[in-house]
């Protein structure tokens, strides 16, 4: 073990949905009273779809004014236009952006939003204007992550550097065969590469909470929690050493720990 660390595990997928939303909520509302903004860093996949419609009724329940409320994505495939089903634009737009707009909290997400856009032909200059932006809006508050099965944060795959900046990168077979189930199942339709956020912009966030759920990650969460030092192999043991991170997780995904 590296050190010890904040960890929860709870007894399943939906506690640990409520649980992260209860602590997302909280942030939000705490950032908004006492700086008067906040900074939220989302990420995809299957891991948080359940967390982020127990945050959208957490603020139907107890409603804030979300004028002062941001949001960064960690990621986008490359190249993906907006306008297809399957670009992580649209399913933010699908499970949060769009819901939380009907809210009337004053949350509008052409203004509101930063996430990778796919389709530029400079992949390189809209990064480093990605980059720029987070630091204009002075920085992610809290970022939420899920794990890759082979240790990947955001689309930074085994042999990213723990310097590593938002760039464009290529996707292993592995994270391809994976995500192929939000794509009909077809590893040829999951595009190779990505633009993500890198290690250290993930690591500037001031908290981190790590959402697994699963008993396909409970390999991973072995090794990474055996780790002797952070290393490029599984660039999730970087997180390790960053001193406000949370690791949620459920029962399966902890069992061989
Ligand atoms: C998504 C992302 C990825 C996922 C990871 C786990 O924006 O950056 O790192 O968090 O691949 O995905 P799920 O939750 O589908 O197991």
């Amino acid at each position: 073990m590296i050190s010890s660390k904040s960890i929860t595990i709870f007894s399943d997928y939906e506690a640990l949905s409520i649980a992260a939303a209860d602590h997302v909520y909280q942030a939000l509302h705490d950032g908004l009273q006492e700086k008067g903004k906040f900074v939220f860093g989302c990420a995809t996949g299957g891991t948080p779809a359940r967390f982020y419609q127990q945050l959208l009724s957490l603020l139907q329940q107890h409603p804030v004014s979300l004028r002062s409320f941001f949001t960064v994505n960690l990621d986008e495939y490359y190249p993906m236009p907006q306008s297809n089903e399957q670009s992580y634009y649209s399913w933010m737009k699908r499970i949060f952006w769009h819901p939380l707009q009907q809210m009337n909290l004053s949350f509008d997400y052409e203004r509101q939003v930063l996430i990778p856009d796919g389709d530029v032909q400079d992949p390189r200059k809209e990064a480093k204007q990605y980059e720029d932006k987070i630091r204009t809006w002075g920085g992610i508050d809290v970022q939420i992550l899920g794990i890759g099965e082979n240790g990947h944060i955001g689309f930074n795959e085994p042999g990213s550097e723990r310097g590593s900046r938002m760039r464009l990168v290529s996707l292993t077979e592995s994270t391809r065969r994976t995500n192929a189930k939000f794509f009909g199942g077809d590893i040829q339709a999951v595009p190779k590469q990505a633009i993500t956020m890198g290690v250290e912009t993930i690591l500037e966030a001031k908290e981190i909470l790590v959402l697994v759920s699963g008993k396909q990650k409970a390999e991973i969460m072995k090794k990474i929690f055996s780790a002797a030092e952070p290393t490029s192999d599984i660039p999730a043991t970087y997180l390790l050493k960053h001193p406000h991170t949370h690791w949620f997780f459920d029962t399966d995904a902890a069992a061989l720990m």
